[in-house]
């Protein structure tokens, strides 16, 4: 566990825990209205199977290699939401710190209560109370495109790596290796988000689940019938074939995640190479796997 490097603005006492929040009313680079959405999203999304986010953890954590997360690094999640990745990553490292702005934290301090080698903070990421300089390993997944500046919040994000310490980040792609198809989607379903996202919260889930139903789960099922009668690159030509190997519950949390929330931005891979390389990161490797894209680069 790393010392704080100021106080606490306030403790958020609860059953099992006291959460130290570094929340400050002027915070820099978060929107506010994004961040209350995924307080509300994620006290409705916490029951995760455990193997089966051992299974997508791995899919994002596929090019890390041992020498750059073992039980020696000291990690920080940023934006760490329910805690799903800080959990999966307990077992493989010394210590987790994971930081999020939003009522998150009450939940991903329940999810983590049983684990000793991790704390859950609430901070934004302009103002992670840490030391720079401080962890081996940094990971923000699915966080920065919800961040009105990108480009710095992953500065914010790299500054607290040691030298030579590893950053992965995982940002919503601009379909740029996906036909025109799959842009006009995009656009038209995103038209959707704009509409959804204002709703009430109770209103906005029900909408997604319904989403989730009618759209998500028929074509994860087709692409895994276009996968089993024409193969792999086949079902990659179907929107959503990600989900073919994934839970109904975990289509209803990412349904809410895509259309609920009122600020996203999408990146092509080149411009996530050139944001890493400006925050002074090397040896960069992206994935050739969903989900588009995942990164990890080197501080120099
Ligand atoms: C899509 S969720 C991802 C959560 C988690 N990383 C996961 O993949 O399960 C995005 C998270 O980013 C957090 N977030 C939004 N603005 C932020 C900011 N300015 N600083 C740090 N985290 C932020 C939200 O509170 C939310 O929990």
């Amino acid at each position: 566990m790393l010392a704080y490097q100021s106080s606490p603005v306030q403790k958020l006492v609860t059953a099992d825990a006291e959460i130290n929040s570094f929340i400050l009313p002027d915070e820099k680079n978060l929107d506010k209205k994004t961040v209350d959405s995924f307080g509300d999203e994620w006290s409705s999304f916490h029951s995760f199977d455990d193997a089966e986010i051992e299974k997508i953890g791995d899919e994002y954590f596929d090019i890390v290699k041992e020498n750059q997360l073992n039980k020696n690094s000291l990690v920080l999640d940023v934006g760490c939401g329910s805690g799903r990745w800080s959990k999966y990553v307990a077992s493989k490292a010394k210590f987790v710190e994971a930081v999020d702005p939003s009522n998150a934290v009450y939940v991903a301090s329940k999810l983590t209560s049983n684990l000793s080698n991790v704390r859950v903070t609430q901070a934004g990421v302009s103002n992670i109370p840490f030391a720079n300089d401080s962890f081996d390993f940094v990971f923000s997944l699915g966080v920065l495109h919800h961040i009105p500046n990108t480009q710095q919040a992953m500065q914010s994000c790299v500054e607290k790596l040691k030298s030579g310490g590893y950053f992965l980040v995982y940002l919503y792609y601009r379909f740029d290796n996906k036909s025109v198809l799959f842009k006009l989607l995009f656009a038209f379903s995103n038209v959707f988000r704009l509409v959804i996202s204002k709703m009430p919260h109770g209103l906005k889930k029900i909408v997604c689940n319904l989403i989730a139903a009618v759209v998500y789960f028929p074509l994860a099922k087709i692409s895994s019938l276009v996968k089993n009668i024409f193969g792999e690159k086949m079902q990659q030509k179907i929107p959503l074939f990600y989900y073919a190997n994934k839970s109904f519950y975990i289509m209803q949390n990412d349904a809410l995640d895509r259309f609920g929330t009122p600020l996203e931005q999408r990146f092509t891979k080149k411009e996530i190479e050139k944001m890493m390389i400006d925050c002074g990161l090397t040896e960069i490797v992206f994935s050739a796997q969903t989900p588009y894209w995942h990164a990890i680069g080197k501080k120099k």
